[in-house]
């Protein structure tokens, strides 16, 4: 047990990558409410951009040509304390469950290959991680992001297994989709994750692995948050 006057001076960033639908989220907020941390879901915040590109016909293009467009957005999260759950909000709107729609997902990917978005983003990010205490999930927190957070961790597992959660997790919000399109979706992610030419999501040289492929969410909890534990304490 970690004395809480340690917990509490010590504060440290904690940087989760990896690929899509491997339970970073989960891990990220799971850390973050047992040490009283904050939570940045930094996938939601370039599904926010997707979105708002989306609801305003703003192409690339325009992006592109004028970056300042994105200057309009503004994002925010919310801690709700009866659902206990890390909300998004796009210019005040409470956007959580519009952002996790199959139209975004699919079109997120280009809208993060975009580097005036992640210049935008980025800047935000950095911003909340410099009080520290922050758990971060992404792709390229622990690369570029927070390259100087104590603990990075690179969560990865098998993309079938990872399609079959995804699978789950959408049939239980109702969503019509076959089990053969999220694998799709997955996969092609991944390869636009690990291709592009802006950050693309590789593990960081002092990042430690978690694959998941065959762990439950309550012993990568254990795992992780003794390894956050130890960091804290030498810190
Ligand atoms: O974690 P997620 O699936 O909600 O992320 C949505 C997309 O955003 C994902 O396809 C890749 C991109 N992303 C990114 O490029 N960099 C990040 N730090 C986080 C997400």
């Amino acid at each position: 047990m970690l004395p809480n006057n340690i917990l509490l001076a010590n504060k440290i960033n904690i940087a989760i990558d990896g690929h899509s639908s491997c339970g970073k989220g989960t891990l990220a907020k799971y850390l973050a409410k047992a040490l009283g941390y904050v939570f940045i879901d930094s996938g939601a915040m370039y599904r926010a951009v997707t979105l708002y590109l989306l609801r305003n016909k703003v192409t690339l293009d325009q992006v592109k040509m004028n970056p300042n467009i994105l200057d309009t957005i503004y994002i925010s999260f919310k801690y709700n304390f009866e659902t206990d759950f890390f909300e998004t909000y796009l210019n005040g709107v409470f956007i959580e469950n519009d952002i996790r729609t199959m139209e975004v997902a699919n079109y997120v990917s280009e809208v993060s290959a975009l580097k005036e978005v992640r210049d935008f983003l980025v800047i935000l990010q950095q911003n909340f991680g410099k009080e520290k205490g922050v758990v971060m999930d992404g792709r390229d927190i622990g690369t570029h992001v927070l390259h100087d957070a104590e603990l990075k961790i690179f969560m990865t597992a098998d993309p079938i297994i990872r399609a079959r959660r995804r699978f789950d997790e959408l049939a239980l919000k109702q969503v019509l989709i076959s089990f053969d399109e999220v694998v799709e979706n997955i996969k092609k992610r991944d390869l636009m994750d690990t291709t592009r030419t802006e950050s693309p999501l590789m593990k960081s040289d002092d990042a430690i692995i978690l694959d998941n492929t065959n762990m439950s969410k309550e012993e990568q909890a254990r795992v992780a948050l003794s390894w956050a534990k130890g960091v804290i304490a030498v810190s």
